[in-house]
């Protein structure tokens, strides 16, 4: 059974761990972010999209399967990505609060995490119009090894198509292309859209909180509103 996880000191452990949301459409800044906020608060972050592109990396079976889906910005089947999350949260040591980028992105992951009893506390919407992600995306480069992200006119490297901290050249996404960020574009819309209306929907009764931040706002801008926002969820931390 998915998420089940032997009665031991592991399942109360991520059972109590809070859980922080990131989500929106392709470009939005989920990564970013992430980064941004790891950076500060030293949280560590499970990062959908790079776990499965660390798979395809390894050439293996699985990641064959996932790349043909990927690179066209097609979904992975929910139970593929959930036992990819499910390894990753298993994992984690000696924290109190994870990012989580990138999933759930359908109702049934959500209604997984939901039945096994793995709540989330915050959900950061990150809300933009269309029009500026195909942009964003196109522009975007990144580090192949760490998956840290630049782009060209908005957070460009130090040195140009060079990896600030490594070195490495910096390198296009295949799902970067034209064509493929349409799928992406509309797969968000059929199938991720949904999932933030169903927290929203969770935090009308629950602790659960919900901040849509205007991600179209300079990169630092919001991150401080996400600063302001999560702060007072997890002091004591
Ligand atoms: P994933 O890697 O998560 O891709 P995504 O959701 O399409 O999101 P992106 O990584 O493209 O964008 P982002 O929101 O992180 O933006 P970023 O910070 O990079 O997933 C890849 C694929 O894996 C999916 O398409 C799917 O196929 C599969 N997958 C993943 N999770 C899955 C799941 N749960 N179930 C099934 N399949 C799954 O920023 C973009 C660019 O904009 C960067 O260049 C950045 O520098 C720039 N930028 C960021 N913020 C700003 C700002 N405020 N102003 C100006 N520029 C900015």
């Amino acid at each position: 059974m998915l998420f089940c996880y032997a009665i031991e000191d592991i399942a109360l452990r991520i059972v109590t761990m809070k859980k922080i949301l990131l989500m929106g459409p392709p470009g939005s800044g989920k990564g970013t972010q992430a980064t941004a906020l790891t950076e500060r608060f030293g949280w560590p972050v499970i990062s959908a999209g790079d776990l499965l592109r660390a798979e395809i990396k390894k050439n293996s079976p699985l990641g064959k399967e996932i790349a043909a889906l990927i690179n066209k910005g097609h979904l992975v089947a929910d139970r593929t990505i959930i036992k990819v999350i499910e390894q990753q949260l298993a994992s984690l040591e000696n924290t109190d609060v994870v990012l989580i980028d990138g999933f759930p992105r359908t109702i049934g992951q959500a209604e997984a995490l939901d039945s096994a009893g793995l709540g989330v506390q915050a959900v950061i919407n990150l809300a933009i119009d269309p029009e500026v992600l195909v942009e964003r995306l196109s522009g975007r480069r990144i580090t192949p090894s760490s998956g840290r992200t630049y782009h060209l006119t908005y957070n460009p490297p130090k040195n140009p198509g060079v990896d600030d901290t490594t070195g490495e050249a910096l390198v296009q996404r295949p799902d970067d292309q034209p064509e493929h960020i349409r799928t992406r574009m509309t797969t968000y819309h059929q199938s991720t859209a949904p999932v933030i209306s169903y927290y929203e929907q969770q935090s009308q009764t629950t602790d659960l909180a919900v901040l849509t931040v205007d991600a179209s706002l300079p990169i630092t801008q919001v991150f401080d509103e996400i600063c302001g926002f999560i702060t007072p969820l997890t002091q004591g931390e």
